[in-house]
């Protein structure tokens, strides 16, 4: 820990301009925002709200528009039934044929590697993709379910690669492997 001694003895000049700089106009520029902010004179109208009532309607705002942004996912194709769905047996051979020609080692779009279990598990530079055990929720999902922000479909519609969009089984079956855990 910092201890600082008591200065005594006032400061040099140059600390002094340091430390209090002189602004222009700040005494009258202050003394007008006090004014403003109590009127010596009621003016008859009630005072501004404070501000936590300010930050609230904020806070509220946001979470109205949260909710109202979330991704309407009731045009996802359902889960497959199928029981035992893995990555190795069942996942990888869909995301070897239309993602990693964009998402592997080199250069992954997005910072998302999907030719591993672990680069899928991990997600992008900044959130998972991938929810265990809620796929209508998990972002992956919504991306190749071509639901949400257009930008984020995958494979991006009219790639170069010329790769298709995936069929409902495959939807189906990437869903049924994360509500059963993503193993
Ligand atoms: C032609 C290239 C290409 C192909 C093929 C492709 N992607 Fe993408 N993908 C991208 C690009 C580019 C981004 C980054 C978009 C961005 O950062 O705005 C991206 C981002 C993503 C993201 C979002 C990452 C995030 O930060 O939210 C997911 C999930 C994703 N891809 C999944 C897939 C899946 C699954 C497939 C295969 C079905 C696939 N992608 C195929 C180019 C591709």
């Amino acid at each position: 820990m910092k201890t600082y001694k008591r200065v005594r003895s006032l400061p040099s000049e140059g600390e002094a301009g340091r430390v209090t700089p002189f602004v222009p106009g700040w005494g009258e520029r202050e003394a007008a925002r006090r004014e403003v902010r109590r009127p010596a004179i009621p003016s008859g109208r009630s005072p501004a709200p404070p501000r936590i009532v300010i930050c609230a309607l904020l806070v509220a705002f946001a979470a109205i528009a949260a909710l109202a942004a979330e991704v309407d996912t009731s045009s996802l194709p359902p889960a497959s039934t199928q029981q035992g769905v893995t990555f190795a047996k069942d996942i990888k051979p869909i995301f070897d044929k239309a993602c990693v020609a964009c998402h592997s080692a080199e250069k992954p779009k997005g910072k998302l590697r999907l030719d591993t279990l672990e680069g899928t598990m991990k997600g992008s530079i900044d959130h998972k993709v991938v929810e265990p055990g809620n796929s209508a929720k998990s972002i992956l999902v919504q991306n190749i379910g071509f639901i949400g922000d257009e930008d984020t479909w995958m494979p991006p519609p009219g790639n170069t690669n010329k790769i298709d969009a995936l069929t409902k089984d495959e939807i189906g079956l990437i869903r049924a492997w994360i509500d059963q855990g993503a193993k």
